[in-house]
């Protein structure tokens, strides 16, 4: 029988419908910046099917002091301690241009207190063009963006906060830093999370190889990259295995078939993350690939591999 030309792609994340499954890792791709080297061909052929925020927070922050990147054999640190305009900034300066890609925005947010976490949510909900907002609990590089995501009890607290705040969806980016993730994934399926997004970066440090102390200006920072998959592999499969709620996987996703490796872990949708620093085109070419990936598996289409069990 003659092999089908193309493979549909389409598929949805709770309730936003995605040309195909491969998103960006919160931080890892600039579009704006992108979109002034690259011009309308970054719209044209934009590397995502859905483009997720730099984390946003209440006030502008200047971020952690240089250096804030290590490379490391399959993988980097970094500590980034999430620099930006702060809320007002973003909504006034970002959100505009960032809707003009063409496909759909969820906008990542962090605060250190959930009185802060309720207005970011109200007030980045309340606009069109953001079709969900990731709930990042996640962050290593900055003080207590961990406390609540590495407790069950805390995120499910925060979410039934936030739950009534607005329909849209929500999305806790879970840190790989507690020895059960599952446990925090299952308290935000239960406060009213929509999905969960996994892996955050683990926690790590690189010391300068030409003085005695540490080469991050913050001490220590977060790892990603290819050195991570199998750690985020076997936590995807975990919470999957776990929560109803939709997951999205990412953790070192290289090229199609890395990609691929994840929704078999049991992700609806995958990121490309620390890839991203290495060919801004990395999207496309996961992208592009998964057609290939899928019938060499043996799929005939992304909802049936979606829907396969591991062995
Ligand atoms: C950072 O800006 O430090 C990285 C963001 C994150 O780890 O959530």
């Amino acid at each position: 029988m003659a092999e089908p030309s193309s493979i549909d792609l389409a598929t949805e994340i709770c309730g936003i419908g995605l040309d195909g499954p491969v998103l960006n890792g919160s931080g890892t791709f600039d579009a704006l910046a992108a979109r002034k080297v690259f011009g309308d061909a970054l719209i044209e052929d934009f590397p995502f099917d859905c483009y997720v925020s730099k984390t946003i927070t209440m006030n502008p922050r200047p971020g952690n002091p240089p250096y804030r990147l290590w490379e490391t054999p399959s993988g980097m640190i970094n500590s980034i301690g999430l620099p930006g305009p702060g809320l007002e900034g973003f909504l006034a300066r970002d959100l505009d241009g960032l809707a003009e890609f063409g496909v759909p925005l969820i906008v990542s947010v962090m605060a250190d207190q959930v009185e802060d976490f309720e207005v970011l949510v109200a007030r980045v909900a309340a606009r069109d063009e953001v079709a969900g907002i990731e709930l990042n609990v996640s962050c290593p590089n900055v003080h207590s963006g961990l406390i609540v995501g590495e407790q069950p009890s805390e995120t499910e607290a925060l979410m039934k906060a936030l739950r009534p705040i607005t329909e849209k969806p929500l999305v806790v980016k879970l840190t790989p830093n507690v020895a059960n993730p599952h446990e925090v994934a299952v308290a935000a399926e239960a406060g009213g999370a929509d999905a969960v997004s996994m892996i955050n970066t683990v926690k790590a440090a690189a010391i300068d190889p030409t003085v005695n102390r540490a080469w991050l200006g913050a001490g220590a920072g977060g790892l990603s990259g290819p050195a991570v998959r199998p750690i985020a592999l076997a936590q995807v499969r975990a919470v999957a295995e776990a929560v109803t709620i939709p997951v999205i996987g990412m953790g070192g996703i290289t090229d199609s078939e890395s990609a691929l490796e994840f929704i078999l872990a049991g992700a609806r949708v995958v990121a490309v993350g620390t890839e991203n620093f290495r060919d801004p085109r990395a999207g496309n070419a996961v992208k592009d690939g998964l057609p290939a990936a899928l019938r060499r598996r043996g799929f005939a289409s992304l909802a049936e591999a979606q829907s396969a069990t591991l062995g």
